[in-house]
């Protein structure tokens, strides 16, 4: 079966980025959702996330390769394949929603009208490829033809464009030869290297040295890759920030620590930045998800609960260190760097320094935050309850404690001097390690940062 017509279900993050990658790599896209005033504002031009590359394709695809449509029945009808990215929100008790995988299942099965193959896309448990085909057998009129396969995304917010063009690996979870085949067709412009030689594409990032790898395994074992990778990375993360609160139990340094664990090939020197732990709309629900599905398997999976508790447990010894260089917080007027939940990105989900600034509210604090790109999602969750500056500047502007909480490039390169001219108290918190104790106190600003020493008391009378 020769691929000429992709239909995406869902444009969020992951389902408009697909969408236009695919258009990229020469396909008819067809991207449906069933909020008609998103489909309008892109049927428009406009481009509802914050991510670099996404308006270039959107305006060389758009209307073109690239269709948006809030008919799902004629998507269907019109395309062999059909991605779906639907949203998979996280339950109380932390399992995956899969309510609208289930109704998209259904809508399919209803207008099947011939052989079909239903891609995940979405990030969901293991199993789902099964219900998804138990739903379609259950709701379609006639004897119908189709499978189901996982393909499992691993693309980053801020680098969604370029992960998904010049991925390490692409999974593909297919039961049948039939639908393997169809997926190693649909990706050949990636694993052939073809779209690399083309000449107007997406340029390259730093460090890919070929083709990506395509691996092929049954639906449940691609299920699972996905689930295992981002809990794997979590853990990454958790690890570090653990091993960092050792470092300021002991005066070493999480920077060099995480520089010499990192060099061991083994374990790789991403994802080992200590912080305010992760945040995101990924690994927090993903986390607790997959140990919700080990649960279900009857399996304990206690070590995800760690990596949860060491998660929210970073975010509280931050707090202390707030409070311990400002002892009381009502009152104080507090510049915040950084809503959204990573640099790069203006999305605000999960964000642990929105979580922050809200304890901080709620301790009394006056806040006044600076973002490159999330105002105005923090402004929708924020409100009123904290005032937004329009610049680095107008956040320090007399503030009595400057707070460093994503790490955004320009938050890394800041003119310390005019900062410290700035600052009532010159006190600086970096959630983020983006400077050293040397450099911020060489202009005379108290540092106190994540798994490494910090400036004493002492230093602050002197340079206060
Ligand atoms: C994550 C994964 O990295 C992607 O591979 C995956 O496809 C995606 O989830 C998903 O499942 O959709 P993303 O949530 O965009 O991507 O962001 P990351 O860059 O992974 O960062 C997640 C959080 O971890 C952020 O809050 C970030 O600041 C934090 N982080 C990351 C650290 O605290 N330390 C690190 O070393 C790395």
């Amino acid at each position: 079966m020769k691929v000429n017509k992709i239909a995406v279900v869902g444009s969020g993050y992951v389902g408009l980025v697909a969408a236009a990658c695919f258009a990229e790599l020469g396909y008819s896209v067809v991207c449906v959702d069933n909020d008609l005033e998103r489909v309008a504002a892109l049927n428009r031009g406009e481009v509802p996330i914050h991510e670099q590359f996404l308006p270039e394709l959107l305006e060389r695809h758009r209307n073109h390769r690239l269709h948006f449509s809030g008919s799902l029945a004629e998507a269907v009808q019109s395309c062999s394949i059909i991605f779906v990215a639907v949203g998979t929100p996280p339950k109380d008790n932390g399992e995956a929603d899969l309510s609208y995988v289930e109704s998209v299942a259904r809508e399919i099965a209803q207008n099947i009208n011939g052989y079909k193959v239903i891609v995940e896309k979405s990030t969901v448990p293991v199993y789902t490829s099964n219900w998804i085909r138990r739903v379609m057998l259950l709701t379609a009129q006639a004897e119908c033809e189709f499978d189901v396969v996982s393909n499992p995304e691993f693309l980053r917010e801020g680098t969604a464009v370029t992960d998904f063009l010049y991925p390490d690996r692409i999974v593909v979870g297919a039961d049948t030869p039939r639908a393997a085949k169809i997926l190693r067709d649909l990706y050949s412009p990636l694993t052939s290297g073809s779209y690399y030689g083309s000449l107007d594409k997406i340029p390259e990032p730093d460090g890919i040295t070929g083709p990506p790898p395509m691996i092929v395994t049954t639906a449940k074992s691609a299920e699972l890759i996905k689930h295992a990778s981002n809990a794997f990375l979590a853990m990454k993360i958790s690890f570090i920030n653990a091993v960092a609160n050792i470092c300021e139990e002991v005066g070493a340094d999480i920077e060099q620590v995480a520089e010499g664990v990192g060099s061991d090939s083994r374990i790789g020197p991403r994802f080992l930045r200590a912080g305010i732990g992760y945040g995101g709309s990924c690994f927090p629900k993903d986390v607790a998800a997959f140990r919700a599905v080990a649960l279900e398997c009857g399996y304990e999976f206690g070590l995800l609960d760690e990596v949860m508790k060491i998660n929210e447990t970073q975010r509280q010894r931050f707090m202390k260190k707030i409070r311990t260089a400002l002892w009381t917080l009502k009152g104080k007027k507090l510049g915040v760097l950084g809503l959204a939940f990573k640099g790069r990105t203006d999305d605000i989900r999960e964000s642990p320094a929105i979580a922050l600034v809200e304890e901080l509210v709620a301790e009394g604090a006056c806040v006044t935050a600076y973002d490159p790109a999330a105002m105005t999602r923090a402004q929708e969750a924020l409100g009123t309850r904290i005032k937004f500056a329009e610049s680095i500047s107008q956040a320090a502007e007399g503030a009595d404690a400057l707070l460093i909480l994503t790490d955004w490039d320009e938050f890394a390169s800041l003119d310390l001097s005019q900062i410290r001219k700035q600052l009532r108290y010159p006190i600086v918190l970096d959630g983020r390690n983006l400077y050293s104790l040397e450099e911020m106190e060489a202009h005379g600003l108290m540092y106190v940062s994540v798994g490494r020493r910090a400036s004493a008391l002492k230093q602050l009378a002197k340079v206060g």
